[in-house]
């Protein structure tokens, strides 16, 4: 698994603000000032770097602290974020920064930040007077971050860093999630429509590349009508860092109508007779959960020289 070190200046807090939030996301990892990157021999697979501009520049300090460090930031991939207002010049207020880096820079964009007029000192407050009246904007607050882009733009580069460097080939994986999952019975499986969301622990069978849920109904089902998507954790208790064993599950949810064939032959599996099932005092709904991700952490993986956390996805589920 990478680990990810957030870099960043910030002289209001916006930027440390969204240095935070990177951190949050991208860990495991630290977050520190630039100018607080000290000389330990830590290396980093991933440097975030979030630099704010102020008249139409990178942030001094900043840039002088990344030429500084130069050789080992280029150690590990970077993502060079700027905070602005003005995201569409990012490119080119990133450029001095970016020739710097090289072809360490995976990913460059522009995060639009806010500049509140009453949070300045003295000396930006009367600059930013005339230098509003040159680039003929108005004398206000400006509040232009957008949240929703920001956490989806961390998550493009979550998906990237959670890719194994070293990765198990599928078939084995497949064949170890499907053995914890067979040797285990009971899940989390979460489910949400807007602002609801629902964690339900829950007995559940697999077969296939598919979970399957017997329920006598709830707010689970509430939500799947409502949004088919789900995630499913299953786990050992936790015995320490180096026994970890679990995996988080996405997956499409449906119900299976009660009755049908598919529902009959899941009873057969679990050596239940419909018959007997019928006669119960209420009915048993059946949730199928297609997959189509299996994040699997288990510190087994490294006995065996791959990543702790491999991942696998199901293009064309067997049946
Ligand atoms: C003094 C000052 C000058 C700024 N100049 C620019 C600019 O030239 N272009 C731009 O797009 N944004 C500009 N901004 C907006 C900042 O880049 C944005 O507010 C950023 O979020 C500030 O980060 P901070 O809160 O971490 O200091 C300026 C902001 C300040 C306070």
């Amino acid at each position: 698994m990478r680990n990810t070190l957030v870099l960043y200046e910030s002289r209001y807090g916006f930027t440390k603000m969204a240095a935070l939030q990177a951190a949050l996301v991208l860990g495991p990892g630290k977050c520190m000032r630039l100018s607080e990157f000290n000389d330990n021999k830590q290396e980093w697979d991933l440097i975030v770097l979030l630099i704010p501009v102020y008249y139409e520049k990178l942030d001094e300090g900043a840039v002088e602290n990344i030429k500084n460090n130069l050789d080992r930031l280029k150690k590990g991939k970077i993502v060079l974020f700027c905070t602005c207002l003005a995201k569409e010049y990012a490119k080119r207020y990133l450029q001095p920064v970016s020739e710097l880096l090289g072809s360490c820079v995976i990913f460059q964009e522009g995060i639009a930040g806010n500049l509140i007029l009453n949070q300045l000192d003295q000396e930006d407050r009367g600059k930013t007077t005339s230098f509003f009246k040159s680039a003929g904007l108005k004398k206000q607050d400006y509040l232009c971050f957008d949240q929703d882009w920001y956490v989806e733009t961390l998550l493009g580069i979550k998906e990237w860093k959670d890719n194994p460097t070293k990765a198990m080939d599928e078939k084995k994986i497949l064949d170890f999630s499907e053995e914890f999952l067979i040797n285990h019975d009971t899940c989390s499986l979460s489910t949400g429509y807007g602002k609801r969301v629902r964690a339900t622990p829950i007995e559940y069978r697999y077969k296939n590349g598919f979970l399957y849920i017997l329920s006598e109904g709830g707010e689970k089902f509430a939500n799947i009508l409502l949004s088919p998507k789900v995630s499913v954790a299953v786990f050992n208790e936790f015995q320490g860092m180096n026994r970890l064993r679990g995996m988080q599950i996405k997956g499409t949810a449906e119900i299976i109508e009660t009755g049908s064939e598919e529902y009959r032959e899941f009873l057969a599996m679990r050596n239940l007779k419909y018959e007997n099932v019928m006669r119960l005092p209420a009915s048993l709904y059946l949730i199928k959960i297609t997959i189509c991700r299996i994040e699997f952490l288990w510190s087994g993986f490294r006995d065996m020289g791959v990543d702790v956390k491999q991942i696998l996805t199901f293009s064309n589920p067997s049946k």
